[in-house]
């Protein structure tokens, strides 16, 4: 399949036809890159998982042009929780996505066997052009091969779906560069399943009780379960995560396999040619603008393996970004 690019300000209304023909499109929002279908069709639905290399039984997020969209006269959830409301008025347009009672309108395959639906309203103008263009409800994950960096630029998705995507909208670097959070409303107590730009602090302040339900199992105790483990968000090349006082350990490892690569908060540790550093910054949405594109880039360098240093910032934004650097790297041996 040739794989073509177009500027998403010209490209919205080929886009459309693409999905009205049951065919993918990969666009850009305001967290990463998607991967599209039309969320009523089975057969487009397929393509998703067959191009992402996805298991079956992991459920896509549905995004809709708006929030009025997504109650059950629309047919894509059987109850609208006043909580949703409440959410959807406070974070929509945004990076926040629904787990709600799913409704009959959709296929059946984006919720993955499970009786609720992801939804999201995304805030940036080239989804909101395509969803209004297309008109219907769009399935779309992270634009990226299963278990792998989210993309963040259109070039990004070439790299990881050239030849599996027909069309990619070009509509330049995503603004906040961390997936969605998510939000499980569809049981008593509101459950965050995973953190990010809408952070937890604020998921508090609109609704009250909130809770965690993030589970990270390490990687050994899941070989016997694939597709439980933790490790996703994951460049190619092995990569370590250590704290500021494992540094000694990390300079061991470094001395003992080089070249590795280093992902550092700026001046905070440093290793010299021919390793190869690089520099985070300090800021928190910066920080987490910048990471999938860092780790990106340390992949391609031919590293022996890439170590981070985990940020000890806590709050925030800095929650999302601890969590994929957890899912993308093992704990440093030794
Ligand atoms: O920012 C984002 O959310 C991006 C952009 C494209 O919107 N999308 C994205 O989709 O990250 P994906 O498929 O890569 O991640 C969706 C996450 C997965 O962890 C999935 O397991 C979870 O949401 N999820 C989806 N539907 C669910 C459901 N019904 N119940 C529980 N988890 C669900
Ligand atoms: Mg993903």
């Amino acid at each position: 399949m040739h794989t073509r690019v177009e500027r998403a300000e010209t490209g919205v209304l080929l886009a459309a036809e693409y999905l009205r023909a049951g065919e993918l499109v990969a666009f850009p929002t305001e967290t990463v890159y998607g991967l599209g279908a039309d969320a009523r069709r089975d057969d487009a639905v397929r393509k998703i998982f067959a191009a992402k290399g996805r298991p079956s039984g992991n459920p896509l997020i549905v995004h809709v042009a708006d929030p009025a969209d997504a109650r059950p006269a629309a047919g894509l959830t059987a109850h609208w929780p006043l909580v949703a409301e409440k959410l959807a008025k406070r974070f929509w347009p945004g990076p926040l996505t629904l787990i709600v009672p799913r409704g009959p309108g959709l296929s059946a395959l984006v919720s993955g066997g499970r009786h609720t639906v992801a939804l999201r309203c995304p805030g940036h103008p080239v989804a909101d052009a395509l969803l209004r263009t297309f008109g219907g409800p769009l399935a779309a994950p992270s634009a990226n091969r299963s278990g792998f960096t989210s993309p963040t630029t259109a070039a990004h998705v070439r790299a990881e779906l050239e030849g599996r995507v027909p069309l990619i909208l070009d509509g330049g670097a995503c603004q906040i560069g961390l997936e969605s959070t998510v939000i499980d409303i569809s049981e008593n107590v509101p459950t965050v399943l995973r953190p990010g730009a809408i952070t937890v602090e604020m998921l508090r302040e609109a609704i009250g009780g909130v809770q965690l339900g993030m589970t990270t199992v390490r990687l050994d105790e899941s070989a016997a379960s694939p597709g439980l483990h933790s490790r996703h968000y994951a460049p190619r090349t092995t990569a370590y995560r250590f704290t500021r006082a494992q540094w000694p350990l990390a300079q061991q490892y470094a001395a003992a396999r080089k070249p590795v690569g280093l992902l550092s908060i700026s001046e905070v540790v440093y290793l010299a040619a021919p390793h190869e550093t690089m520099r985070m910054p300090a800021d928190e949405t910066a920080y987490a603008r910048a990471l999938y594109g860092a780790l990106r880039e340390a992949d391609e360098c031919g590293l022996n393996a890439i170590l981070v240093l985990m940020p000890e910032e806590r709050g925030g934004m800095w929650m999302a970004i601890q969590d994929r650097l957890t899912r993308a790297t093992e704990p440093m041996p030794g």
